[in-house]
C-alpha cells in the first residue's frame, strides 16, 4: 500500500474513446441544452492531445460506437487501482454495453480484470473517489450499496466508505483529488455535506480546497516525472471564480481544458479517461 501512496497521481497510460454523433441527441443528461457536436469533438481531441503530447502518457484511443451515445465517458466503465481493473456494471441500462471494449483494452494492457457480474449491483466509476489511501463511493442514482461492496472485494487493501450523493449525477460531479491528501470540493450544500461525511468516516486527515462551482471541482491530478504536480482543470471562461482559486495552487503545472459541450450531458473532465500506472513488468 505504501508503494501505491508514493506513486499517487503517477500515470503511464490512458484509455479514451471517441465522441459518437449520437452523443449530441441521445446521451443521457439532466438538463436540456443543445450540444455542438463539432465543438464537443474538438474539445475532446484537445483533451487527448494534452494527455498524449503535453503530458507524455501512452494513450489507447478506442473508436466511438454510435449505438452507445455516452461511450466517451470511459471512467464509468472501469475502476483501475494498481494492477487491478474492476469492470463496472453501469447504473444506466443504456450504458451497460460500454464495458466490453474497455475490458478488452485493459486486459491488453496487462491488468488483472475483475468483473462486476452480480445483477443486483450497479456502479459508475464517476462515483468512485480514490484518495491514495482509501476509496469513497457515492451512493447515487447510478451506484448502489452492492456495487460498493463488490468494489471493496476487488480492492481489499483499502478501506471503502460510502457517501450519499443527494444532488447531481455522481460523487465526482462535485469533488476530486487535487493532490496527495488534498480534496477539491464544490461549495454547494450537498457537496459540503458529502465532504463532512467523508471526513467523519476517514481515519486520515485531508486538506480541502473549496471551489465556488461544483463542476469546477472535478479536476485531474497527476504527478509525473519531470513535470511534478499537474492539474487539468476547467477554463477561466467556464468558471472564472473557481479559476482564481485554482491559480493559487503553487508549484503546480495548471492546464486549463475546455469541456463546455460534454458538460451539457453531465460529462466532467475525469469522465473522459481511465488512467493507469503500468509497471514495466506487467
Ligand atoms: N451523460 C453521462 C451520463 O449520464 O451517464
Amino acid at each position: 500500500m505504501a508503494g501505491l501512496m508514493a506513486t499517487f497521481g503517477r500515470y503511464t497510460h490512458a484509455v479514451v474513446r471517441g465522441v459518437p454523433a449520437s452523443l449530441a441527441t441521445e446521451a443521457l443528461r439532466s438538463c436540456e441544452a443543445e450540444v455542438d457536436l463539432d465543438r464537443a469533438r474538438q474539445e475532446h481531441a484537445d483533451y487527448v492531445e494534452v494527455v498524449k503530447r503535453r503530458l507524455g502518457l501512452e494513450v489507447v484511443e478506442l473508436p466511438a460506437d454510435e449505438a452507445l451515445p455516452d461511450c466517451v465517458f470511459v471512467e464509468d466503465a472501469a475502476v483501475v487501482c494498481g494492477d487491478t481493473a474492476l469492470i463496472t456494471r453501469p447504473g444506466a441500462e443504456s450504458r451497460r454495453g460500454e464495458t466490453e471494449v474497455i475490458k478488452g483494452a485493459l486486459k491488453k494492457l496487462g491488468l488483472n480484470i475483475v468483473e462486476m457480474t452480480d445483477e443486483r449491483a450497479t456502479l459508475d466509476g464517476g462515483d468512485v473517489l480514490f484518495t491514495g489511501q482509501e476509496f469513497f463511493v457515492g451512493l447515487s442514482k447510478r451506484t448502489n450499496q452492492r456495487g460498493a461492496e463488490i468494489l471493496a472485494d476487488a480492492f481489499k487493501d483499502f478501506a471503502v466508505s460510502t457517501v450519499p450523493v443527494t444532488d447531481g449525477l455522481h460523487l465526482k460531479s462535485f469533488c476530486s483529488m487535487g493532490g496527495p491528501g488534498l480534496i477539491l470540493i464544490g461549495s454547494s450544500e450537498h457537496a459540503q455535506k458529502a465532504l463532512k461525511i467523508m471526513q467523519q468516516m476517514s481515519d486520515h486527515r485531508y486538506d480541502k480546497l473549496t471551489l465556488p462551482d461544483d463542476l469546477a471541482a472535478n479536476c485531474i491530478y497527476m504527478n509525473l516525472p519531470d513535470k511534478g504536480h499537474v492539474l487539468l482543470h476547467s477554463t477561466r471562461d467556464m468558471f472564472p471564480e473557481s479559476f482564481k482559486v485554482l491559480e493559487k495552487l503553487k508549484d503546480y503545472l495548471l492546464i486549463p481544458v475546455s469541456n463546455s459541450e460534454k458538460m451539457k450531458v453531465d460529462g466532467a473532465l475525469t469522465c473522459c479517461s481511465v488512467l493507469i500506472n503500468k509497471k514495466p513488468n506487467i
